[in-house]
């Protein structure tokens, strides 16, 4: 990691080619977290936090899988309402 990145966060959007196309365009939750938990952590974090989509992170069964770096914690069974739970998740690692 660069000197200002503090914490990489990779949530898994495998989903997205497959559903966007099944639902016309629309995003898939993974990718409307994803792309809101980004916006958020820019206007908090600016480049010090960030963001990725990510594949398969072998946790399919568990919903919404999110794992954050260097710290090595797990977010799972996440909905496209759970920024702030991931935001959440970022600001304890941050402390550690
Ligand atoms: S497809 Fe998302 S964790 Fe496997």
């Amino acid at each position: 990691m660069s000197n200002d990145l503090k914490c990489h966060v990779f949530i898994c959007t495998k989903c997205s080619s497959t559903k966007e196309r099944e639902r016309g365009g629309e995003l898939c939750e993974a990718q409307a977290l994803r792309n809101s938990t980004k916006k958020k952590s820019k206007e908090i974090w600016g480049k010090s936090v960030r963001i990725n989509k990510s594949g398969c992170l072998g946790k399919c069964d568990e919903g919404i899988a999110c794992v954050l770096y260097p710290s090595q914690v797990w977010l799972t069974g996440l909905t496209d309402e759970g920024t702030n739970e991931v935001i959440t998740a970022i600001e304890q690692a941050l402390k550690a």
